[in-house]
């Protein structure tokens, strides 16, 4: 079994009303965490890395640890580029073996992030790669690109967007962030926006960034510890899920497992001093990693018994 693309999986996504999560990862134990919680689900899932997690284990490293890994567990997985900044950083992954590439040109203008994005799809399907692409800026920062206000899609230009790239899926922004800290005061997302895009563009996988729901017991672990997170919040839930059962299809979640699996390192360490063998205490936030995607596929994604 070799890496699949995600075409598949949006299909069946999209007509059953759930999505697939897209988890972010840049170690053995992460991968680990989120292959085990989507087999124990029986989900499909997505494995993601930014460019500078790709920089971090190295591009063949990467996708040969992806591909062995999901061997190992027999089930099938698609390896994404997530916000790739530029035709370099595509061509990279796309040569190491990746299935999915993101090429994030949200914060050019209009006419150049079609341009620089048809670019991206004529090469990368020339290879049997699919293409997401970003259009609308969330506020926060996504690798290398920050800003400190939203700006929400505009259901037309998407429109005319689509028709001029050929993406086969679309972030859109709606008002979630990444990180940690997304709503000062009251969780929003602009749910007319979603509605009016799927309306414009059926059976168009849509895809959802910044959605970690940022779990207050997690925090409140992470903090017990020795930690200091202040002010954190993230997507409710209920949220998640209805943009799961409307066109969003791939639901991309990072912070949520780094607060897991820090959170329960810290414990483990502060509960276990005289440990000092990595398997141990790195373990532990592994086990915390899967139990995070297996409430994720039953809370939020829906994607249970997807393979
Ligand atoms: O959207 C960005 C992801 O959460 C990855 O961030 O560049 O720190 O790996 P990173
Ligand atoms: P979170 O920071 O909300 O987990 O979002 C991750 C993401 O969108 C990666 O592309
Ligand atoms: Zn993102």
């Amino acid at each position: 079994m070799g890496l699949i693309t995600t075409k598949e999986m949006f299909e069946k996504a999209y007509k059953s009303g759930y999505s697939i999560g897209a988890f972010n990862i840049s170690n053995l134990e992460q991968l680990q965490g989120v292959l085990n919680g989507a087999k124990a689900k029986n989900s499909n899932v997505i494995i993601q890395a930014s460019m500078s997690a790709v920089k971090y284990t190295g591009p063949t490293t990467l996708v040969n640890m992806v591909i062995n890994a999901s061997n190992e567990l027999g089930i099938d997985v698609a390896l994404h580029l997530d916000h790739g900044p530029d035709m370099e950083a595509v061509k990279t992954c796309v040569e190491a073996g990746f299935s999915s590439v993101m090429f994030d040109g949200s914060h050019y203008d209009f006419e150049e992030n079609i341009r620089l994005t048809k670019e991206i799809v004529d090469y990368a399907h020339a290879h049997g790669v699919v293409v997401e692409a970003e259009l609308g800026v969330l506020a926060g920062t996504e690798d290398e690109v920050t800003s400190d206000v939203h700006k929400y899609t505009q259901p037309d230009e998407a429109v005319e967007f689509v028709e001029k790239t050929g993406v086969d899926s679309l972030a859109i922004a709606i008002g979630t962030s990444h990180g940690a800290f997304k709503f000062k005061g009251e969780a929003k997302l602009r749910f007319d926006i979603l509605e009016e895009i799927q309306n414009k563009l059926p059976g168009l996988p849509i895809v959802l960034h910044g959605a970690s729901a940022v779990d207050k017991a997690t925090v409140a672990m992470c903090n017990e510890f020795g930690g200091d997170i202040k002010g954190a919040s993230g997507v409710p839930v209920d949220m998640l899920r209805q943009a799961s059962s409307m066109a969003v299809c791939k639901i991309n979640i990072d912070t949520d497992l780094r607060l897991a699996m820090t959170g329960t390192v810290r414990k483990y360490l502060a509960e276990n001093p005289s440990v000092f063998d990595p398997r141990k205490y790195i373990g532990a936030g592994r086990d915390a990693i899967q139990a995070v995607v297996e409430n994720k596929i039953d809370t939020v994604l829906g994607s249970a018994n997807s393979l």
